[in-house]
């Protein structure tokens, strides 16, 4: 049964005009050697006060991408969800929905009436924004209206876009900063709608596009997302983009090895916007880290986790968590679409074979019953340009484990899917959950006042392929205990216990 509100009712939680207070017992553990060298396993709890603002603000995303699949495929998804708008196909009339957004199309479980079962949607737990309501922008090197930019991305059905193509044409990216020695050298016909200028000219017109998107359409916020390019590694250098000092004055000195990415990232920073890379390369270099956290701003990444990725991070740790030992996972892919002719470039494709490789470190270490310290599966990502695929990727992997007395096991998955079908959910998620993360504030035991989470946003972990964490936080990769993760401090800002799965009402 599904429930679409409900409010919680109990001592520690006031619902306020303005805000929901809510006191939290959080019980974990401390871990030591006793007199007698044995380890002792020591539960305690800390007391937690979650303070989350109520108001939705009137939200802007702007993309840089905002012109390839993802970007016009996310903006044509909402305009449709926006106005209702079906569309014949040959299996019949389609009508718009918001499948694969963890916020928007999955619920979760508040308890059991009179022995049914009840959900409520993710999204009613804490106020946050509609999509309908985002106001969308952006910038992409190619300078084609949206309209043009869905067709040219060849992902939704023809009779949709021709209904779209009115509310998409007035749509035109802003000019974006491009840099040849990033991305692939096949990119280069595209960049027609390109800022001039050294970095610190670039970073300072990237902030006025913020600034006067955020003032033509009166908006409260604005998220800044990455779904452009992959771009190559930059490389980390000391005195160069080691610290946040030292980056700035890199890009004062129009330092070649400042990325583009980075740039909007310095801007976003300094707008005081959130920024989200979504995609694999090494945006945040330490003194961008160290910007964001100096400014107390949302940076959350890398890479969206959308297809092959997100059932890696399903399957292995079920092998691991099964005590079956995985030794071999080998992953082809192939796809004809920008993205896949931007990664046939051997330095992009290395940014996207490193965000795949890391997904299963945290599980293989969680587990030194089946691995002996250094011990690690291979683990092999192929990715292949086949124009004739499109958009419709096709991603085929390969598990073999060792199984009881010596046995083995494999395992053979074939993927087919459009891959902006898949991402674009998931940047919707990302922004809408940067946004209501800037809008909850915490109090430990007995820190005197409020404030808000680390920057560095590790609660969205579950759409990103290598989730970037602060220094010394654990990675973790399993998408069931990711989803736990902002499942369980969701429910916390109601007060409401973690997710047990005990069941105990029934035993
Ligand atoms: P796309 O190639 O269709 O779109 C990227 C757009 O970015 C293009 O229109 C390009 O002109 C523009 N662009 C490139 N550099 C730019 C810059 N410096 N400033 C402004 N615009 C710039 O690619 P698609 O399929 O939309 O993917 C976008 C990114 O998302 C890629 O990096 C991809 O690896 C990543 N990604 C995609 C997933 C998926 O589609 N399922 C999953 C994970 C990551």
């Amino acid at each position: 049964m599904l429930i679409e509100e409900f409010r919680v009712e109990s001592a520690s939680v006031e619902y306020a005009p303005e805000s929901i207070t809510s006191t939290y017992d959080y019980q974990t553990t401390e871990l030591s050697r006793g007199s007698d060298n044995k380890w002792v396993v020591k539960p305690v709890t800390h007391q937690y006060q979650f303070r989350t603002d109520r108001k939705v603000p009137k939200l802007g995303v702007m993309l840089v991408g905002l012109g390839g699949n993802n970007g016009t495929t996310l903006l044509a998804g909402v305009l449709a969800n926006k106005h209702g708008i079906t569309w014949n196909t040959k299996d019949g009339l389609k009508s718009p929905n918001y499948f694969g957004s963890l916020t928007q199309a999955s619920t979760l479980r508040v308890g059991n009436f009179e022995g049914e079962e009840v959900y409520v949607p993710f999204k009613s737990l804490l106020p946050i924004v509609e999509p309908n309501d985002i106001v969308f922008g952006g910038w992409d090197i190619s300078g084609l209206n949206c309209a043009d930019a869905m067709q040219r991305a060849q992902v939704l059905d023809w009779s949709l876009q021709e209904q779209l193509v009115p509310l998409m044409r007035d749509i035109i990216p802003l000019p974006g900063i491009y840099d040849p020695d990033f991305i692939a050298a096949n990119q280069e016909d595209r960049a027609t709608n390109v800022i001039k200028g050294s970095k610190a000219q670039q970073v300072e017109v990237v902030r006025s596009q913020i600034r006067e998107f955020k003032e033509r359409n009166s908006l409260d916020k604005v998220v800044v997302l990455w779904t452009a390019n992959t771009e190559r590694y930059s490389q980390l250098v000391e005195g160069l983009n080691d610290t946040a000092d030292n980056l700035l004055a890199a890009i004062e000195r129009n330092e070649a090895e400042i990325s583009p990415s980075t740039l909007y990232a310095v801007a976003a920073a300094f707008e005081g916007v959130p920024f989200v890379n979504g995609s694999p390369q090494n945006t945040f270099v330490p003194g961008m880290i160290e910007l964001a956290v100096q400014k107390n701003v949302l940076i959350a990444g890398d890479d969206f986790k959308s297809g092959q990725t997100k059932l890696k991070s399903v399957l292995v740790d079920f092998l691991v968590g099964a005590g079956l030992k995985p030794v071999s996972i080998v992953s082809y892919n192939h796809l004809g679409n920008n993205d896949g002719y931007n990664l046939s470039a051997p330095q992009t494709f290395r940014s996207k074979e490193i965000s795949k490789s890391n997904v299963v470190d945290d599980m293989v270490s969680s587990n030194s019953i089946l691995y002996k310290p250094g011990e690690h599966p291979d683990h092999v990502v192929v990715i292949k340009y086949v124009p004739y695929v499109g958009d419709s990727k096709r991603a085929m992997d390969e598990y073999t484990s060792e199984i009881f007395m010596g046995g083995k096991n494999t395992l053979v998955i074939h993927n087919t899917c459009e891959d902006s079908l898949l991402a674009a959910p998931i940047i919707l998620d990302l922004v809408l959950l940067a946004e209501l993360v800037t809008r909850i504030e915490m109090r430990k035991d007995d820190e005197p006042a409020f404030h808000g989470f680390h920057p560095i946003a590790v609660l969205l972990s579950y759409l990103t392929k290598a989730p970037l964490v602060p220094q010394g936080t654990p990675v973790v990769n399993a998408l069931a205990k990711q989803r736990a993760m902002l499942e369980n401090v969701l429910r916390a800002c109601v007060g409401l216990a973690p997710e047990s799965n005990m069941l105990m009402e029934f035993k």
